[in-house]
């Protein structure tokens, strides 16, 4: 039953799990054999996965704590615990191009790694595909991990006591304005630059669009470093494009792979997909510092 067939995607990260249906039932053994490919293989897709949000829910909260989504609670106070990702609205309305909220989401086309602006981020992001556009709208991503690994010695020694700002007012509003009340909900904070996953050992930087600055380092120096990092992690040959066909189920680690949307013609195509997170710092999970 939990006999799960695992078909790796990329040299460095990536498999496709198949041999097992994901829900908020799954024995324990299924959920541990779920964790542990996680640390060995940081991005998962388990296709033909018949889906609910309520399965989606029970399913999340068997990896660690649901995760309030950001732009509802920073607006509203309120807290839900899914985020639509495309452009087709709860009643079936689809946005087209000129929509504010699709223009918003063109964010997500930056590299980043999920709530890593949160004092708490993300340990994983968890993605269900309804409606797939037919060309376009796959979601890449890379692993810091792997990047971590081909660096020299002495970088490695050069970036292992540093640490880097994340700020979500910074790096959305080069795209679009932050609503007041959401940017006041979320200060920026101060993440390690270098993790290690505690079940592994393994070593990995942590960067992306909403890594603003390193303390100590000049404004210049910051973004040389986070810029030269963040190239490093994400050359076409570091890269797995995941194609979604609707059924799919992702998971990703967020403490070490980067990912980024790569756009789609919203006018032409209905894109649905349904997410959830998991906050990190619970079961085994790497926690990180706040700002001070
Ligand atoms: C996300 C995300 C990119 C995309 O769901 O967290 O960044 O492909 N998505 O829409
Ligand atoms: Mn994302």
């Amino acid at each position: 039953m939990n006999q799960l067939h695992i078909e790796p995607l990329h040299d460095d990260f990536g498999a496709r799990v198949t041999g097992i249906a994901i829900s908020g039932d799954m024995p324990d053994t299924g959920v541990a054999a779920i964790r542990d490919a996680i640390d060995t293989y940081s991005f998962l897709c388990f296709p033909d996965q018949d889906m609910t949000d309520e399965k989606q829910l029970a399913f999340t909260r068997l990896l660690g704590e649901a995760e309030a989504e950001h732009v509802v609670l920073g607006k509203t106070g309120k807290v839900t615990y899914f985020g639509t990702v495309g452009n087709v609205q709860d009643d079936g309305t689809k946005r087209g191009n000129a929509h504010a909220n699709t223009h918003y989401q063109t964010g997500n086309q930056l590299w980043h790694s999920d709530s890593s602006f949160r004092e708490v981020p993300s340990f994983v992001s968890i993605l269900h595909g309804y409606e797939v556009p037919g060309e376009g709208g796959e979601t890449a991503f890379a692993s810091m991990r792997a990047a971590y690994g081909r660096l020299a010695g002495d970088m490695r020694e050069t970036i292992e006591p540093l640490h880097a700002i994340h700020d979500y007012v910074y790096s959305r509003s080069q795209v679009a304005p932050v609503d007041p009340n959401h940017a006041a909900s979320l200060p920026p904070v101060m993440h390690r630059l270098v993790r290690e996953n505690p079940l592994n050992g393994l070593k990995n930087y942590y960067v992306g669009s909403h890594a603003r600055s390193i303390p100590g380092c000049s404004g210049a120096d910051s973004r040389r470093l986070l810029d030269d990092l963040l190239a490093r992690a994400t050359r076409p040959r570091d890269i797995y494009a995941h194609r979604w066909r609707a059924g799919d189920t992702a998971i990703w680690d967020n403490r070490c792979i980067l990912h980024r949307g790569t756009g789609y013609d919203a006018d032409r195509w209905r894109r649905r997909m349904r997410q959830t997170r998991v906050v990190g710092g619970e079961k085994g999970v790497i926690h990180t510092s706040a700002m001070a």
